[in-house]
Parts: C-alpha cells; sequence; structure tokens
C-alpha cells in the first residue's frame, strides 16, 4: 500500500524566478543563542525552525575558504589561502574548510553537497518558507563551482588542498594559515573511484536540483531553476561517472593514488559510490539514457553485494564514507516518481521497499550491532565513537525522507518511522541527559567551545610554518572563544550520554561540512510539515551546568587523565583495569602522542 505525502502541496508560493538568486539587501544574520528559549509554537512558519535553518546554512559561510563576496555576512572572517592550486598552475581557491583546521576536502564535501541537494528536492519548500532559499542557492555554488575548478579536465580531479599534518600544528585565525598547501590529484593512471564517482553524485543531485526535477509528489524549491547550470553540473557529473568507471588505472579507492587523504578520509569502498552517482544521474538525464544509469546502479548494488551492509549485525552507518543506505531509499524514490526508468529492471519498487524497510526494522527494534544509549540516541559502536550524532542524525534523515515520501507498505510502519526520527531529532536539540542541543550559537546551553581553530581567534606567537607549534592546553588558550560559530552541529556525547563541552576533545567538540548536513534537511522538513517547536524551547538554561561532568572523558581525542564514566565504572572492569593498568597506561601514553601527531582529526 502506498501512503498519501504527509506533506502539504499548498506551499509552493514563491514565483518560479529563474535566475541566480539575489540575497535579501538587510541579511539574514543568527540572533543571539538566548533567543533558543523563546517559545514560538503556533507561528506559521515556526520561527524557532526558521531560525535553526538559517543558523545551520550561515555555518557554511563561515566556513569559506578562499576570497570572500563583498556580501559575506560573516563580519569576522577573512580572504585566505589565495595560492591554493598555484602548485599546480590552477585557481583551486574557494570551497570550504572541511572542519575545525583549514584543509579542503574533495570527498567528504562533495558528499555534503549531495546530501544538501537530496534534501532540497524532497523538502526544498522548508527552504522557501524560511526565507532561505537565495542562502541555499549561494551555500551550494560556493561548494559546486570549487569542485567545477577541482575537475579541470575529464580525467583529472582534486581530492585535497592543504597538508593535514602541518595543519593539525596550528591553531589561529585565518589570517596566517601555514604553508605549504600542496594540491593532490586523481587520474586516469591513478584514479580514485570513489572520490570521482561521489563528486559525480554531487553534481548529478544538484543538476536534478537546479533543473527542478522532482523526487517526490510534493517536493520543489522551483526557485533555483536554472537550466543552464544545470546542464553544466550535468556535464560534470557525466565525465565523472565515465571516469570512475572507465580509468586506465582501473577501480581502486583514492587513498592509493593520494595516500595523505588517509590521514583523514580513507575510505573503504567504492561501490556504493557508483550505485549512488548512478542513480542520481538517472534522475538528472532526462534523455532514454536514464533507464541505462538506473541498470547500472542496479549492477554495482548486487554485484558488490551491497545489500549485506543492510543486513542486521552488520548494518551500516549512512556517512561520508559509506553510502549504501542511501541507495535503496534513493532507487524507491525514483521507482516511485519516475516508472518507465525503472520498467526495464527486475529491481522495482517492491524490492527496494523491502530492503529499506528491512533495514529501518533494525534500529525500531533495536536487533543489530547498534542500539539505544540509555538517553535514546541510536549508537553504532566505532562509527559513533567519534561523532556520535552524525549517525544518528543521518539515520532520522534517511527514516524521515522515506516516511515522508509516502513509500511506508503499512500505517503502522509509517507511525514507527516518524517517532524514531522524533526522538531522534529530539535528543539532538536537547532532550538529553545532559540538557545540551548540540548546535553551537542556538540556546544558552549549547557547546561554548566547538573544536574550530577559525572561531577561537587565538593569534599564534609565530606562525612561520617552520615554527608551528599548538597550544599546549587547547581549553586554556583562549579563555573563551572569540567568535560564536553559529549553526556547527559538534561530533556529540559519548555513549554513556555524557559531554564535557572540552574545545580540545575534537571526538566530541569537532564541527564539520557532513555534521551539519543532515539537520539541515530535517530542520527543512520540520518548516514544510508545520512543526511545532524545536524541543530546545523547553530545555531551561543553566540546566547543563548543573550535570555537566566531573574528570575528563575517554575517547580517542582525551585519554590523558582518562576517567570513564558509566561503563568502565560497571562490574569486574575495573578489577580488570587493575590489573592492566601499568603496561596500558604505557602503551595508552605512547599511542596518544602518535595519534595527537598523526591523526588529530576524525576517521571512522
Ligand atoms: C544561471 O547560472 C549561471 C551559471 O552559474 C549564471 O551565470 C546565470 O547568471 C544564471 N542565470 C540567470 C538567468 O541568472
Ligand atoms: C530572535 O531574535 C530576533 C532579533 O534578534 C527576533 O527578530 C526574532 O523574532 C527572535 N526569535 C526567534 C525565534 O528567532
Ligand atoms: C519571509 O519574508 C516574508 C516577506 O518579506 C515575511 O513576511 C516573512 O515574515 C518572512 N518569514 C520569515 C520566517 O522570515
Ligand atoms: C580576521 O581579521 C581580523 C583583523 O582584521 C581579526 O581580528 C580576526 O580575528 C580575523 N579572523 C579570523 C577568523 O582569524
Ligand atoms: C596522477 O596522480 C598521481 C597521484 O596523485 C600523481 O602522482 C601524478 O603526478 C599524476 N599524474 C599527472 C600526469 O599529473
Ligand atoms: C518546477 O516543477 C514544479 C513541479 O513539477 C512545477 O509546478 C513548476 O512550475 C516548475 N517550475 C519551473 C520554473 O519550471
Ligand atoms: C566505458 O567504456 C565503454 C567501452 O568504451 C563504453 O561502452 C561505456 O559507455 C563507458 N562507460 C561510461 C559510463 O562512460
Ligand atoms: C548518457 O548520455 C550521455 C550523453 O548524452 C553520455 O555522455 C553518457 O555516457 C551516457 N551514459 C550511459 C550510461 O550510457
Ligand atoms: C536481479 O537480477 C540480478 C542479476 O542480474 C540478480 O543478482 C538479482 O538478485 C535480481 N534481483 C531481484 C530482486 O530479483
Ligand atoms: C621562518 O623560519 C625560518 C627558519 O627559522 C626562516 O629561515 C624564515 O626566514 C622564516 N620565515 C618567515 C616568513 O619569517
Ligand atoms: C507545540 O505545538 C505542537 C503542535 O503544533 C504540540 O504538539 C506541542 O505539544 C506544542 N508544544 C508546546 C511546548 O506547547
Amino acid at each position: 500500500m502506498r501512503l498519501a505525502s504527509a506533506l502539504p502541496c499548498t506551499l509552493l508560493f514563491l514565483a518560479s524566478a529563474s535566475a541566480q538568486l539575489s540575497l535579501p539587501d538587510t541579511p539574514y544574520t543568527p540572533p543571539d543563542a538566548s533567543n533558543g528559549t523563546q517559545v514560538t509554537n503556533g507561528s506559521t512558519p515556526n520561527a524557532q525552525w526558521s531560525t535553526l535553518l538559517g543558523n545551520l546554512l550561515y555555518f557554511y559561510d563561515e566556513q569559506r575558504s578562499g576570497k570572500l563576496p563583498s556580501n559575506e555576512r560573516v563580519p569576522w572572517r577573512n580572504d585566505s589561502a589565495l595560492d591554493d592550486g598555484k602548485d599546480v598552475g590552477l585557481d583551486l581557491t574557494g570551497g570550504y574548510y572541511d572542519a575545525g583546521d583549514y584543509v579542503k576536502y574533495t570527498y567528504p564535501l562533495s558528499f555534503t553537497i549531495m546530501s544538501i541537494c537530496w534534501g532540497a528536492l524532497d523538502v526544498g519548500q522548508g527552504y522557501d518558507l524560511a526565507n532561505q532559499t537565495a542562502y541555499l542557492d549561494d551555500m551550494l555554488r560556493w561548494g559546486l563551482d570549487w569542485l567545477i575548478k577541482a575537475h579541470p579536465s575529464p580525467n583529472t580531479l582534486y581530492v585535497q588542498v592543504g597538508d593535514g599534518n602541518l595543519d593539525n600544528a596550528y591553531w589561529g585565525g585565518d589570517r596566517d594559515i601555514p604553508y605549504p598547501r600542496p594540491s593532490y590529484q586523481v587520474n586516469a593512471t591513478n584514479p580514485g573511484t570513489d572520490v570521482a564517482a561521489q563528486a559525480s553524485a554531487a553534481f548529478a543531485a544538484c543538476s536534478a536540483l537546479y533543473s527542478n526535477r522532482t523526487l517526490s509528489a510534493s517536493s520543489s524549491t522551483s526557485a533555483l531553476r536554472n537550466t543552464t547550470y544545470a546542464s553544466e553540473l550535468q556535464g560534470h557529473a557525466q565525465d565523472l561517472y565515465a571516469f570512475a568507471v572507465n580509468a586506465s588505472g582501473g577501480m581502486q579507492t583514492y587513498q592509493t593514488a593520494v595516500p595523505q587523504s588517509a590521514e583523514a578520509y580513507a575510505s573503504s569502498d567504492f561501490a556504493d559510490e557508483l550505485a549512488v552517482a548512478a542513480l542520481f544521474l538517472a534522475l538528472s538525464e532526462t534523455s532514454s539514457n536514464a533507464t541505462d544509469y538506473y541498470a547500472d546502479a542496479v549492477k554495482w548494488y548486487y554485484s558488490h553485494n551491497l545489500g549485506a551492509q543492510l543486513k542486521a549485525g552488520s548494518e551500516t552507518v549512512f556517512n561520508w564514507d559509506s553510502k549504501t543506505p542511501g541507495i535503496p531509499i534513493l532507487a524507491a524514490q525514483l521507482a516511485s516518481v519516475y516508472p518507465d526508468v525503472v520498467s526495464g529492471s527486475n529491481a522495482t519498487l517492491q524490492t527496494w521497499q523491502q530492503v529499506v524497510e528491512d533495514y529501518f526494522d533494525i534500529f525500531i527494534n533495536i536487533r543489530g550491532r547498534s542500539y539505544l544509549t540509555d538517553g535514546g540516541l541510536i549508537y553504532f559502536p566505532g562509527d559513533s565513537d567519534e561523532a556520535s550524532l552524525n549517525p544518528a542524525l543521518n539515520i532520522a534523515m534517511l527514516m524521515m525522507r522515506y516516511a515522508s515520501a509516502g513509500l511506508a507498505t503499512s500505517t503502522s510502519n509509517q507511525n514507527r518511522y516518524e517517532q524514531f526520527v522524533q526522538g531522534q531529532v529530539d535528543y539532538v536539540l536537547g532532550k538529553n541527559p545532559m540538557f545540551v542541543p548540540y548546535i553551537v550559537g542556538t540556546h544558552p546551553n549549547s557547546p561554548a567551545n566547538p573544536h574550530s581553530a577559525i572561531s577561537t581567534g587565538y593569534s599564534p606567537p609565530n606562525a612561520n610554518a617552520s615554527q608551528l607549534v599548538a597550544p599546549d592546553n587547547l581549553d586554556a588558550v583562549p579563555e573563551q572563544e572569540a567568535y560564536v560559530l553559529y549553526g556547527g552541529v559538534i561530533g556529540g556525547p559519548d555513549p554513556h550520554d555524557q559531554f564535557w563541552d572540552l574545545r580540545s576533545d575534537w571526538a566530541q567538540n569537532e564541527v564539520a561540512l557532513d555534521y551539519t548536513a543532515p539537520l539541515l534537511t530535517l530542520a527543512a522538513h520540520a518548516l514544510a510539515s508545520g512543526s511545532g517547536d524545536p524541543y530546545y524551547t523547553q530545555v531551561r538554561a543553566g540546566a547543563y551546568d548543573e550535570v555537566r561532568p566531573g574528570g575528563s572523558p575517554c575517547d580517542a581525542a582525551v585519554q590523558t587523565g582518562c576517567k570513564r564514566h558509566g561503563g568502565l565504572s560497571k562490574g569486574g572492569k575495573i578489577a580488570v583495569g587493575v590489573v592492566v593498568s601499568v603496561v596500558g597506561l604505557i602503551l595508552i601514553g605512547l599511542g596518544v602522542f602518535w595519534i595527537w601527531h598523526v591523526r588529530r582529526h576524525r576517521k571512522y
């Protein structure tokens, strides 16, 4: 049974302008975090969700690299990294800094852009309602225009600008970013199948958005329509897919060609990117070969046995590395809206619905390797140990997408999905044992110490690259961050729902392009579906200070003086701990030293 869409279809009030949207004369800027306590329930569109959506988009302005435009909204940002690409005779300035530092990575960036375009295809009305569509356009183009520069010829793609190790040794503002900033590429003889296919998927998803393709019965952000831009993006999508599939060097993960990328973003596989790229090409391609792309996607899915990653016990997350859970969902959307594209295939709408609902059932009935924390966050051991909110937000986003497209095969499943999504979103927005809404600058209890060099305002005494030293104590230098990094979704609490708000703790406190992305789509959905206030209007300011844990966290970032709360204090683990502690401390000490230097940043 197909259910009618949960979204109202009457909200398409914006005129169908076709130009690059001009930004409002009075720019949107985030209000003070104290605003997060105002109850606005009943306002239409919901004022709190509109503010949240605006703040989340503003985060990407804060992360901009290159020469900033005259209408840049973030008063404390400066032009930066203006020589990017000079080492290879190209202009690779622009784009976005990936996370808390100043490296630019194509792989997670293009995942982020794909995710946001996909969300706008689903619930673009949310952006319209919040008057944020022009900022969405601006945000996407700042990323896409850089990806275009990074793809100067069909078989060349730049995948990283900047040196991760050098960058990790620098903790300062955007005026003294250390050099050199080398540019790394993949090409026909040294290919990167995953990164090329992922960039193709981003271009194709956004081409579909800019050409006003429809992905669910009620979606549309027709204000973005620009056929010139859409076909430019489509050309890059096609070329990159052909490069991924047919490179003379064969197929391989991109860190084989560019080992430097493995410091932060080593990819585990490329079949998921190939399938997702082929599906977005099947959506964006209006010619008759859309069916060929769909057939390709089905081929990648079955020949690489991707379905095994969706089974209970080995269920995978959806993130910058792993797109597999998105495949059956996008395929189901496609099969539902464009039955002619899939008509020649044995993989039908029902095929994908079965796969999707089996996968979701793992979380609804908690019968896989993931579990709910005591506070109610879905937790994947390993994946969630660094950035616990990210897997949860991405699962919630996927479930919301499927449910609100009316694809659930029963009303009871539909209800279960909606309930699960609500639980995860509420948790992130403050319904958690810490009383923290985990978005910077949103509520008085929001994190105050994001791991972000750009927002600290710290100036190193000597930024000369040969003398770089990060301050010994990131938590104390400076005492308070100079700038509020509005809209940054941070990593998140530990498996016992505990959160320390320590700047040095990149596992909990780092921000990243891909951390904020799923909440953007969920906020747009909340607006489009007329939700009441985000949970945090009910959270008492100051409540976090009363429960803030003592000691320090135990994770990949912070281990010295580590006093584990919850888990380790229970049962026999302590006894075991005492026995191995002497040897362990020595090994951990050596490990911390090594990890801190080589791998300061997250890698799942
Ligand atoms: C459409 O996008 C292109 C490429 O970015 C841009 O040059 C053009 O101004 C846009 N079209 C209109 C009508 O504004
Ligand atoms: C927040 O503050 C601004 C003024 O800075 C105000 O216009 C707005 O209505 C307030 N409320 C919300 C929910 O953002
Ligand atoms: C969007 O803009 C319209 C027209 O200027 C205005 O009436 C409305 O209040 C704005 N909505 C939000 C959420 O800012
Ligand atoms: C930008 O430059 C100004 C000085 O012109 C400085 O105060 C500010 O901290 C800089 N911003 C960053 C992010 O470093
Ligand atoms: C191709 O990429 C590899 C890996 O980045 C690089 O070493 C090589 O120089 C590149 N080839 C060309 C012709 O630029
Ligand atoms: C975009 O698509 C929607 C729904 O398919 C349609 O109503 C709208 O007119 C289209 N807009 C433009 C500018 O073509
Ligand atoms: C790969 O190469 C084959 C043989 O030339 C060609 O038929 C096919 O269309 C190419 N695939 C893509 C995606 O371009
Ligand atoms: C689809 O057609 C485009 C040209 O219109 C071509 O570049 C592309 O390789 C084709 N894709 C497949 C899978 O045949
Ligand atoms: C579709 O066909 C492929 C082989 O071409 C096979 O591996 C797959 O199991 C089939 N799928 C279904 C749903 O029958
Ligand atoms: C950086 O330090 C090196 C070695 O101390 C020195 O040779 C160089 O001149 C310095 N550069 C700048 C820009 O201060
Ligand atoms: C806000 O409104 C929604 C319905 O729109 C309702 O379910 C919810 O309980 C209200 N919350 C508060 C705090 O009033």
